[in-house]
């Protein structure tokens, strides 16, 4: 095998207490995902125990009466236990059960008593009751057919290849993966749909298909495609894709009738339209809703769901042009057509207004919208952040955005309340993060990024969990649970992001990559570019008017949200320059003048890097050689950004404010 698997790799705990509940395992049901969480629980005690559980079917009816209870783990399927891929698991008299209404829960019950094998717990007198949160709890691949990755930084795709569709030993391991920390929805492909991948909808393409969704299926997840919106007229030949036209609706009812007999375990589809290029219902002057609901009613027999991006904007502002504002524009598009939409169609909404940048503010979507189903979007493909070669543990920035209060109601307004769909009452609904995965050995290039992958789903299941808890966790399933090791590295994470914001662009602003592939600092490349994400700096001051002398973009909030983005002395000061255009010489609340910030966060993100570096080297003899090597090697090479980031930065803005570092350091 040329590749790992991950926090499923497991290690061999020879002084691990409490094997005997491992030589016997009764069962009832024979359905595949029972099945997996029976061959979890079996692979989980031999690797890890070096036991060969033996596997006792049951009737149905046992499990009730006590008496005939041996020792070992039942997985007791049981109609009043939790449901929607809940569990509990709880030991008694030397056995443990785990029960839940439905095999989702049983196999996600499995794995976490695997875990806490792991994690070197206690399994007696265990009592663990978990519902996910979220019903949906899915990761987007931007996956192209020929293999390669939109923003893919861990090598080639798993799922394509040469056009074709792989199907094999690989996407079991990675159903594994993701099923264990509760994913139960994968789109495996680009949403650009171009060219060969508007195909996937295709018989060309059934075959293949039809298996993966097979296989992901064994562990409780959906397949998804994204489609390509303009299919009637590069697949059909019709002169339009008029979501209106009765030739363009037939076309699609008849297309995914075939396409969902071809593949019958297909959730639905995920579609970027007018956005970035891609067509859409604009071209024929109707709606985003128009567009999607028209999808919705030809999947709506075969229960599908249309999943529409939010992502939507004019990527042509002229800089002249003051009062547009990209960060409106989903708002502007989509708030109008709140209720518009069908059931089974959800909007996926980006974390921020703009684009995965290191920091932004909450859509301003999320509270607005009370009659649509919503998921939010999140990237732990780092784009923006550090491209999986700085570490960057994304979890923190994830925690603050769900826990953010839209202010739609008193109480039970976070947009973590509105994803569960237990603000406004919706079942279709939850949390989307597009993958960091790829062919790579270790999955996600950087080993400590797959502390996103695997946090992402813990999070999207259980969002109450700390970012803290679940560093630890991923850091004992994945090293073992020494303590020093779990220290290190879950401060190294936890460290990761506020340090990253550090070095690179300030307060909020976003933006200074380099255009195009997103790496590196370039502070005016995107002020020179056409994608109207200005940063306005001059030898004043620096940042976006969004109040209402300027864009009005803070006034899209709910109040009080709208008055405190309004003035820049309620600001936040973390997204002060997204909201206002700021003098260098204004006094933050620490004291310390805009201009002496930027420069002080700048030495600062560098040195926390230094920390980090020196924190992982503690580690070279109590992790893995060549984890040990590899990592080691990124963080050489992220120390290196780090500094040219601080050099540019700060030289940017001394040379545009002629205002010398108080503390005098070399700023070029
Ligand atoms: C970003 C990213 C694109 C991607 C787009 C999207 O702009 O750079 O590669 O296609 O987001 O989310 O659709």
């Amino acid at each position: 095998m040329d590749y790992s698997l991950a926090w499923l790799s497991y290690r061999r705990l020879p002084f691990y207490e409490e094997k005997e509940y491992f030589q016997k395992l009764y069962v009832q049901g024979e359905d595949g995902i029972t099945s997996s969480a029976v061959y979890e629980i079996c692979r989980g005690a031999e690797e890890i125990l070096g036991i060969r559980t033996e596997i006792v079917r049951l009737p149905v009816s046992v499990g009730n009466e006590k008496s005939e209870v041996k020792e070992g783990i039942y997985l007791f399927l049981d109609s009043n236990g939790p449901s929607g891929g809940g569990y509990r698991i709880f030991e008694e008299k030397g056995v443990i059960w785990i029960t839940a209404a439905e095999p989702e829960g049983l196999l996600y019950g499995s794995f976490e008593l695997i875990r806490q094998v792991q994690r070197e717990r206690t399994l007696k007198g265990l009592e663990l009751l978990r519902i996910p949160e979220n019903p949906l709890r899915m990761l987007n691949h931007w996956d192209n057919l020929d293999g390669s990755i939109e923003r893919g930084y861990s090598g080639k795709s798993f799922f394509f290849r040469d056009n074709e569709v792989l199907v094999g030993k690989r996407t079991e391991d990675y159903a594994r993966l993701a099923a264990s920390v509760g994913i139960n929805g994968v789109v495996i492909n680009n949403v650009n749909v171009t060219e060969r991948a508007t195909k996937l909808i295709t018989c060309e393409y059934a075959i293949s298909l039809k298996r993966m969704g097979e296989v992901f299926s064994k562990y409780g997840i959906r397949l998804y495609l994204s489609l390509n919106f303009a299919a009637p007229i590069e697949l059909g030949g019709l002169a339009t894709a008029d979501p209106e036209a009765m030739e363009v609706r037939e076309w699609w009812q008849a297309q995914m009738k075939e396409t969902f007999r071809n593949i019958p375990s297909l959730g639905g589809f995920l579609v970027k339209a007018d956005s970035e290029g891609r067509p859409g219902p604009f071209t024929y002057d109707r709606t985003q809703a128009q567009g999607a609901n028209m999808l919705a009613e030809a999947v709506k027999p075969y229960g599908g769901i249309i999943i529409w991006r939010c992502f939507v904007y004019n990527c042509t502002q002229d800089w002249r042009d003051q009062k547009t504002d990209r960060a409106r524009s989903a708002y502007d598009y989509f708030m109008p057509l709140d209720g518009d939409f069908h059931e089974n169609v959800i909007l996926q909404i980006k974390n921020g207004p703009m684009d995965f940048q290191v920091r932004e503010p909450v859509s301003p979507l999320f509270g607005a919208l009370s009659k649509t189903n919503q998921i939010l979007e999140v990237q732990i493909a780092q784009e923006y952040t550090g491209q999986q070669k700085h570490v960057c543990y994304l979890i923190p920035q994830f925690k603050e955005i769900l826990g953010f209060h839209t202010r739609c109601r008193e109480e039970g307004d976070t947009v973590a309340d509105i994803i569960s769909g237990r603000c406004f009452s919706r079942r279709n609904c939850g949390m989307a993060a597009v993958a960091n995965t790829g062919s790579d050995s270790n999955w996600t290039g950087h080993d400590l990024a797959a502390a996103n992958w695997y946090g992402f789903g813990r999070l999207a299941f259980e969002p109450s969990l700390s970012a803290e808890d679940i560093a630890r966790e991923w850091c004992e399933c994945t090293f073992g649970t020494n303590a020093q090791v779990v220290h290190a590295v879950c401060k190294i994470l936890m460290m990761s992001w506020p340090a990253y914001e550090k070095y690179t662009s300030p307060l909020g602003i976003g933006w200074m990559v380099n255009p195009n592939n997103h790496y590196g600092p370039s502070v005016d490349g995107y002020e020179y570019d056409r994608w109207g994400t200005y940063h306005r700096a001059d030898h004043l001051g620096i940042g976006v008017e969004r109040g209402k002398a300027g864009t009005g973009f803070a006034q899209t909030y709910l109040e009080p949200n709208a008055s405190i983005y309004e003035e820049a002395e309620t600001c936040p000061e973390e997204l002060l320059l997204f909201f206002h255009y700021i003098p260098y010489t204004y006094m933050l609340k620490s004291g310390k003048t805009l201009i002496q910030h930027i420069y002080d966060s700048h030495f600062e993100g560098v040195e926390d890097v230094e920390k980090i570096i020196g924190l992982w080297e503690g580690l070279r003899e109590l992790v893995p050689g060549e984890i040990f090597d590899r990592v080691k090697l990124r963080m050489e090479h992220q120390l290196e950004s780090s500094l040219e980031w601080r050099d540019q930065i700060n030289s940017y803005f001394y040379r545009k404010s002629f205002i010398a570092d108080e503390k005098g350091r070399t700023i070029y």
